[in-house]
């Protein structure tokens, strides 16, 4: 079935359609208080979540739908050793879509190819987070009336902020829009989301560690946490804990129309003094996120009636590279086959079709 695993996986146009949606159901919620009637959606969440998987679930409460499923693996069948493609396959004679979160990068996908239901990705490890993007998105239309000509930054945790890297890849597909990236030399961007986003669709940024130099020339400042889950060291969290705070005095060296997004949960790189600046917008953002799960609830449901099915990745080989990235999904689940993707021929690099980790081969 069409699932949502990556943001590319919607076109801009599909984007559009899913922007326009959200903003009708925000204001007449009654016509849609009925579309998912009878229809269920299961929520897996391997991984903690509040935002994520309330909002799932008040968006299909919304619809007139209902939902099942956990918040924690410990009360899943994952703890006596289940594979994400079985449970998959089970969820799909339960529910009619499902939304995943695993700490695995690349489950959600695993979950896809098994799934007889359309599968939504709500974030896998450090990779990915395509439903955050569409709340992120819809937030900055609504606040800022454009998704092009604009100058982003992004502040913190760039290395494993999974929202960083979906958000860019959504705004590689509009126009003139700049990045500025903040942060910690050591929570720079990931090399592959600088190849295969920025470079790769001629994207303009700069990297820099001072939030006071970059903020007097943003339109957007989106905040992230340290993602201390994500480290191997407690003592590296440690020293990079507080490396950005956001403060009442740093906002005065911003734009007025700048706007401040965070996918939430802040831990404290945001004082809570900010949150009275009108141009604070990450609690307006929350709700956004549930009119664009509504709307995508409603997209892929719709779709997954037509009999729509996921495009199949071209240019893949199997069993000849692997991958041994301790974070990926094949990392864990054995039976799983690593596949690779061609990205560059003339090169010979080859990407993980789970988590990206990049090969080269001969
Ligand atoms: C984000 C996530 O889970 O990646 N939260 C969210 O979905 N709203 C950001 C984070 O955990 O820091």
């Amino acid at each position: 079935m069409r699932s949502v695993i990556d943001i590319t996986d919607l076109s801009v146009k599909e984007l559009d359609g899913l922007l326009k949606t959200a903003c009708d159901i925000s204001e007449n919620p009654e016509k849609y208080a009925d579309s998912c009637r009878g229809k269920k959606l299961a929520t897996l969440f391997f991984e903690p979540s509040t935002r994520t998987r309330l909002s799932f679930e008040a968006a299909m409460l919304e619809l007139g739908g209902n939902v099942l499923g956990f918040s924690d693996a410990g009360s899943s069948s994952a703890s006596k050793g289940e594979s994400v493609a079985d449970t998959a396959k089970m969820i799909s004679c339960y529910a009619d879509i499902m939304a995943m979160r695993h700490p695995k990068e690349g489950a959600p996908y695993v979950a896809a190819k098994s799934a007889s239901i359309p599968v939504i990705n709500a974030g896998d490890g450090g990779h990915c987070h395509p439903t955050q993007t569409l709340a992120d998105l819809l937030t900055i239309y609504r606040e800022l009336g454009r998704l092009e000509n604009l100058t982003v930054g992004f502040c913190g945790d760039l290395k494993y902020g999974r929202t960083v890297h979906s958000l860019l890849s959504a705004l590689s597909r509009y126009s003139n829009i700049k990045i500025v990236l903040i942060s910690p030399e050591e929570l720079q961007l990931p090399k592959y989301v600088k190849y295969e986003v920025l470079d790769k669709y001629g994207m303009q940024y700069v990297e820099t560690t001072s939030l006071e130099d970059a903020i007097p020339q943003l339109d957007v400042l989106y905040m992230t946490r340290i993602q201390r889950e994500r480290f191997d060291s407690y003592d590296e969290y440690e020293r990079l804990k507080d490396s950005y705070i956001l403060t009442a005095e740093k906002m005065q060296l911003a734009k007025v129309h700048m706007r401040v997004l965070h996918p939430l949960p802040r831990v404290n790189e945001i004082s809570v003094q900010v949150d009275n600046d009108p141009r604070a917008a990450y609690f307006r953002q929350a709700l956004n996120g549930k009119y664009m799960r509504m709307a995508l609830i409603l997209k892929l449901l719709e779709e997954a009636r037509q009999g729509k099915q996921m495009p199949e990745i071209q240019d893949v080989i199997t069993d000849e590279l692997y991958c041994d990235n301790p974070r990926c999904i094949t990392s864990t689940e054995q039976e799983i086959v690593h596949s690779f993707k061609c990205v560059n021929r003339e090169n010979g690099i080859y990407r993980c079709i789970y988590c990206e980790a990049k090969r080269k081969r001969n």
